[in-house]
C-alpha cells in the first residue's frame, strides 16, 4: 500500500536517466497518501514525519517552517514573514498573512538623504532594513485555527536540528562563503559560529542560541518570541545597530486571516494570496489575460506564446505598481482588477506582431479609484488537505544581522516598500503611493502561494521564491501543466522567461530561448536584458493525478529542494 519515501537524489538520478529516453515522461516522486516538497531534504522529512504521526497538512507546514529556519537559514526563518494558503479536504479555503510590518517609528522618506535621493543599501542591509517579523505569530495562529497535534511536537524537530546540528550541502557551503564579508560588516556582535575561512560540503553547523530561542517558542508560543528574552535581545540588537524595531512593535504584531483571491481559469478554480501580496491578483490577471488565446496550439515557448505572455506581464506589472499595497492602508481595487471586461480592455492594445513599448503602457483606468531570498513549500496530507506556504527574509540571509543572544537572522523586508516613487527595489520593481512606507504598514509582496482546483477537487499546490519572478514563475508553471500537458516535474524543470513592465525587457533563463526565436522576438520590438534579483525561483509543487496519486515535484535543478512522500 504505502510506498517508501523516495528522496531527491534517487529521484534526480531516475529523472536524469528517463530524461534521455524520449518515450518516457519525466515525473517527480509518486505517492499514494501524502507529499511534502520544500527547499531542504531535512525540512521535507520533518514535515512528512508530522503527517505520519497523524498530523494534518497545517501541522506539517508549521513544523517545516521551523525546521527551514535552522537548515535553510538564508530564507527559512523566524525573523521574517510570509503567506499561507490552505485548502481543506472539504473544499473550504483560507489564507494567512504573516507578512512583516514597518515598525511604528518608520516614515515614508526614511531611506532618503536630505536631497531626496535614496541612500544606497540602507533598506537592504543592516538593522534599519528590517520589518517586524511575522513568522512565529503566523505559525501560532495557523495552529490555533487548524492544528491537531500539540504545538510542542511541531517545534521540537527544529529544536533538535538546531541543537544537534546538521551538515551543509554544497550549495549551502557556498552561500555561507559568499555571506562572510557581510556577516562581519553588518553585525554588532559577530556570529562566530558562522565565520570560517572556507565552508565546504559536509561541514556541520549547530545553532545553539537559535535552539534555545526555538525552545522558548516551543514552551511559550507567541510569547517565546514577541516577549521575554527573545524580544529583549532583538530590541537590544536594534539599538546597537541604529535599527528602529521596539518592544511595542513586537507586542503589537499580529498576523491576519484574509479571504483568498479566487477566480477561474477555464474550468479550473485558482485559489491564491490576496494583498498584502500582489501575487494572487497578478497571477489571476495574467491567467485571465491569456485565457482567450490558443496557447496550447501555439506550443510551449513558441514565439507567439512568449510574446503573448510578455505583453500580459507588461500590463499586469504596470497595474501592480499603481494599485497594489497593504489593504489595511490602501484601498486595493481587487474586484475591478480581476473583472473580465477590464482585462479584455487592458489587452485591447495587444498586437500579435509587435511589442508594445512599456513607456506606452500605464496602469489601467479603474472607475471610482482614487488616486532575493524566499522559500516555498507545498504539502498535501493523507486526508487531502493542502497547504502552500511562501516565506522569506527577502534577500539571501535577509539584512545579514543575526540577533545576538537569540541567534537568528533578521529580514530586510523594508526594501519591498517603494522607498521613493519610481525607484526600483532590489528586484527592479517600482511602486508609488499605494506601497509607500507608513508606520505599521505591510510592504507589498510578490509571493504567490497558490492552490488549483478542478471539478471541485484538489489539482495542484504551487509556489516559488524569486522576488517579482515568483509571479511569472508560478504563472508559467500552471500554464505548463494546464496548457502544455506537462507532468508536474516537467513543468517545474522547464526553463522560464521573465518580464515585468519596467524595465522594458525580457529576461530568459539560460537555455529558455533558441537563437532564431530570440531574433524573431527582437524583430517584434522586444528587448533583452538582465533584471535584478537572484535566479528564476525554485518552484515546489504537487499535482494530483487523475488516479488520485500525488506527484511531488521539487525544483532540484535550481536548489536543494526535495520532494518526499509515501
Ligand atoms: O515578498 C516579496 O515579494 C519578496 N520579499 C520576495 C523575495 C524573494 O522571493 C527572494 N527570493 N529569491
Amino acid at each position: 500500500m504505502n510506498r517508501l519515501i523516495l528522496l531527491s537524489m534517487a529521484t534526480l538520478l531516475y529523472c536524469c536517466q528517463t530524461q534521455e529516453k524520449k518515450s518516457e515522461r519525466l515525473t517527480g516522486i509518486m505517492a499514494d497518501s501524502a507529499v511534502v516538497v520544500s527547499a531542504h531534504p531535512l525540512a521535507s522529512q520533518v514535515g512528512l514525519s508530522i503527517i505520519k504521526k497523524g498530523g494534518n497538512a497545517i501541522d506539517a507546514a508549521i513544523a517545516t517552517q521551523f525546521a527551514l529556519s535552522v537548515v535553510f537559514p538564508a530564507a527559512g526563518n523566524i525573523g521574517g514573514g510570509g503567506f499561507m494558503v490552505i485548502r481543506l479536504k472539504d473544499g473550504s479555503a483560507a489564507t494567512l498573512d504573516f507578512r512583516e510590518k514597518a515598525p511604528a517609528a518608520a516614515s515614508t522618506n526614511m531611506y532618503l538623504d536630505k536631497d531626496g535621493n535614496v541612500i544606497p543599501d540602507l533598506s537592504t542591509l543592516g538593522h534599519l532594513a528590517s520589518g517586524v517579523p511575522g513568522s512565529v505569530d503566523g505559525m501560532v495562529e495557523a495552529h490555533k485555527k487548524y492544528g491537531t497535534l500539540p504545538w510542542k511536537d511541531l517545534v521540537q524537530p527544529a529544536v533538535d536540528l538546531a541543537k544537534k546540528g546538521f551538515t551543509l550541502t554544497d550549495r549551502e557551503a557556498n552561500w555561507f562563503n559568499q555571506a562572510q564579508e557581510k556577516l562581519l560588516k553588518y553585525n554588532t556582535q559577530v556570529p562566530k559560529w558562522l565565520i570560517k575561512d572556507k565552508w565546504v560540503k559536509g561541514d556541520s553547523i549547530k545553532w545553539t542560541d537559535m535552539g534555545a530561542t526555538l525552545e522558548r517558542i516551543k514552551d511559550n508560543g507567541r510569547a517565546g518570541f514577541y516577549e521575554g528574552k527573545t524580544a529583549e535581545d532583538l530590541v537590544a540588537e536594534m539599538k546597537r545597530g541604529k535599527g528602529i524595531i521596539a518592544l511595542e512593535d513586537l507586542k503589537n504584531y499580529h498576523s491576519t486571516w484574509r479571504d483568498p483571491i479566487v477566480a477561474s481559469y477555464k474550468d479550473n478554480k485558482i485559489i491564491s494570496m490576496p494583498p498584502s501580496s500582489s501575487g494572487g491578483i497578478c497571477l489571476l490577471q495574467l491567467l485571465k489575460s491569456v485565457e482567450p488565446y490558443p496557447m496550447k496550439e501555439w506550443g510551449f515557448h513558441s514565439v507567439k506564446s512568449i510574446h503573448l505572455m510578455v505583453e500580459a506581464e507588461r500590463r499586469v506589472f504596470a497595474d501592480r505598481a499603481k494599485f497594489l499595497g497593504d489593504p489595511d492602508f490602501f484601498k486595493v481595487p481587487t474586484q475591478q482588477m480581476l473583472d473580465d471586461e477590464y482585462l479584455t480592455e487592458r489587452m485591447a492594445t495587444y498586437n500579435p506582431d509587435k511589442a508594445t513599448p512599456s513607456a506606452e503602457v500605464s496602469a489601467g483606468n479603474i472607475l471610482g479609484y482614487e488616486s532575493e531570498e524566499t522559500t516555498h513549500f507545498s504539502i498535501v496530507d493523507s486526508n487531502g488537505n493542502a497547504v502552500a506556504v511562501t516565506t522569506t527574509l527577502n534577500g539571501w540571509f535577509g539584512s545579514f544581522v543575526v540577533v545576538d543572544g537569540s541567534g537568528f537572522f533578521m529580514n530586510n523586508e523594508m526594501d519591498d516598500f517603494s522607498v521613493k516613487p519610481g525607484v526600483p527595489n532590489m528586484y527592479g520593481a517600482v511602486g508609488a503611493e499605494a506601497n509607500k512606507i507608513e508606520p505599521n504598514k505591510r510592504m507589498l509582496s510578490a509571493m504567490t502561494p497558490t492552490i488549483v482546483e478542478k471539478d471541485g477537487k484538489l489539482l495542484m499546490v504551487v509556489g516559488s521564491p524569486g522576488g517579482t519572478k515568483i509571479i511569472t514563475g508560478v504563472f508559467q508553471t500552471i500554464v505548463n501543466v494546464l496548457e502544455h500537458g506537462m507532468t508536474m516535474q516537467e513543468a517545474v524543470n522547464a526553463k522560464r522567461i521573465h518580464s515585468q513592465w519596467m524595465p522594458d525587457a525580457i529576461l530568459p533563463e539560460k537555455g529558455a530561448l533558441t537563437e532564431p526565436d530570440s531574433i524573431s522576438l527582437s524583430k517584434m520590438g522586444h528587448k533583452f536584458t538582465y533584471i535584478r534579483g537572484t535566479g528564476f525561483g525554485r518552484v515546489n509543487a504537487i499535482l494530483v493525478l487523475p488516479n488520485g496519486k500525488l506527484e511531488g515535484a521539487a525544483d532540484y535543478n535550481r536548489g536543494d529542494d526535495t520532494a518526499v512522500g509515501y
